[in-house]
């Protein structure tokens, strides 16, 4: 996948007027004088109603295999509680990872969530019905996020975990015990899934970068996928890598492909060419900081269109940005502390295309601003991200 040479858009945008008229054009003058059905009608002598029973039978099948892509969970047809067409579907619950894994769309993130708070946080969560949870052993409260857990009534088998690697560790001799570490907290014997947390090493019990496996983090890679064979997690990904280091590792020859990768998506960072690239390369993005994090939640929430959705679907503003994220086709990790928002931010809804549009354009139409980038604070001479300046 990644030692092809991709071509990055420079901007985000939809197919000019003019493409979309020329596809058109191509299909209305198509040199025909009768219609498909017609021809086959008369080629076949077939009467009209055989021509009927066929293409209801070819539709039935569709919807068939459609079903079975999708799983149980998904709707395969639009329509309401009422049997009633409805325009549009739900968004998706889950989204279906390399491995066959369901992952549910919308997580609690605990970064930020301190000692003494994130467990109340994740009971709230499990109440409201979340079964995602978004850690790190960098977090530092993953022993109470398991106690959580274990006090809740909810098997193990129906609660996503997400864990990540700490940069201290990708020397593959330190990895298991680190991961072991993490797996002893959660009080659970594997993870669902397990992310490289940055795309930096650094040398052991310091924060000095180690150059070669940051350069090169395959033989990190190649330890995560033997924790796989062990069944210690079910899922590796990769955690704010850009297109360029995902392609650095993806270029080697992997056992497992990274599932997903982790990155900080917000109306101030949207990432729509890293968005476009990971569907086109069958890798979903995660959202960190879907609110734009606490240090800019109050200006994300006062954004006109989002405000405008608000409004309209008489929704909250940070329902409609959760929202915006799933429509994008991301999953998405907001943090919250606060019983009332967890329950709030839990409940997303399918946004009219205009609007959603509208948000979209405003998203990706400013100069692109990221809220999280430790490259200053960490003493790197190199961007991690390596994209626009900070
Ligand atoms: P708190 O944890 O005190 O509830 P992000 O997910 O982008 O990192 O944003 C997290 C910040 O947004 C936290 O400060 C969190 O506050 C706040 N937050 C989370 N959900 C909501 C909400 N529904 N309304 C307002 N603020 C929210």
């Amino acid at each position: 996948m990644a030692s092809e040479k991709t071509r990055i858009p420079v901007i985000y945008a939809p197919l000019p007027a003019e493409d979309v008229d020329e596809l058109q054009l191509a299909h209305a003058t198509k040199p025909t004088s009768k219609t498909c059905v017609q021809r086959l009608i008369s080629q076949h002598s077939l009467r009209p109603i055989t021509v009927l029973a066929i293409a209801l039978s070819a539709v039935t099948c569709l919807i068939l295999v459609r079903c079975a892509i999708l799983g149980p969970d998904q709707p395969c047809l639009c329509f309401s509680s009422n049997g009633a067409p409805v325009a549009q579907a739900e968004l998706p619950t889950h989204y279906v990872l390399p491995s066959g894994d369901k992952i549910p769309s919308v997580a609690l993130g605990v970064w930020q969530a301190g000692k003494g708070e994130v467990g109340a946080a994740v009971k709230a969560a499990l109440d409201a019905g979340y079964r995602h949870i978004d850690g790190a052993w960098r977090y530092a409260n993953e022993a109470e996020v398991g106690q959580a857990i274990n006090d809740s009534d909810i098997s193990r088998e129906d609660i996503w975990l997400t864990s990540k690697l700490w940069n201290a560790f990708h020397a593959p001799e330190d990895i298991e015990q680190v991961l072991d570490e993490t797996l002893g907290n959660l009080q659970t014997s594997y993870l669902d899934l397990y992310l490289i947390h940055w795309p930096v090493a650094f040398k052991k019990d310091t924060t000095e970068v180690d150059e070669d496996l940051t350069a090169d983090p395959y033989p990190t890679w190649q330890k995560l996928e033997e924790m796989v064979e062990k069944g210690k997690v079910r899922n590796i990904g990769i955690s704010n890598f850009n297109i360029q280091r995902v392609q650095n590792l993806t270029a080697n020859p992997l056992k497992v492909t990274p599932a997903v990768n982790q990155v900080e998506l917000n109306y101030w960072n949207p990432q729509p060419e890293l968005l476009e690239w990971s569907k086109a390369h069958g890798m979903p993005l995660e959202a960190y900081s879907p609110l734009g994090s606490s240090r800019q939640v109050k200006e994300t929430l006062q954004v006109p269109e989002v405000q405008a959705i608000a409004k309209k679907l008489g929704i909250t503003p940070a329902q409609a940005l959760i929202s915006w994220h799933v429509q994008r086709g991301t999953i998405v990790l907001p943090k919250s502390v606060t019983p009332s928002r967890i329950e709030e931010n839990f409940h997303v809804h399918v946004l009219p295309e205009d609007l959603f549009n509208k948000l979209e354009e405003a998203a990706t139409s400013h100069p692109p601003q990221r809220v999280v980038n430790p490259s200053k604070d960490w003493g790197l001479d190199f961007d991690i991200f390596d994209d626009y300046p900070y």
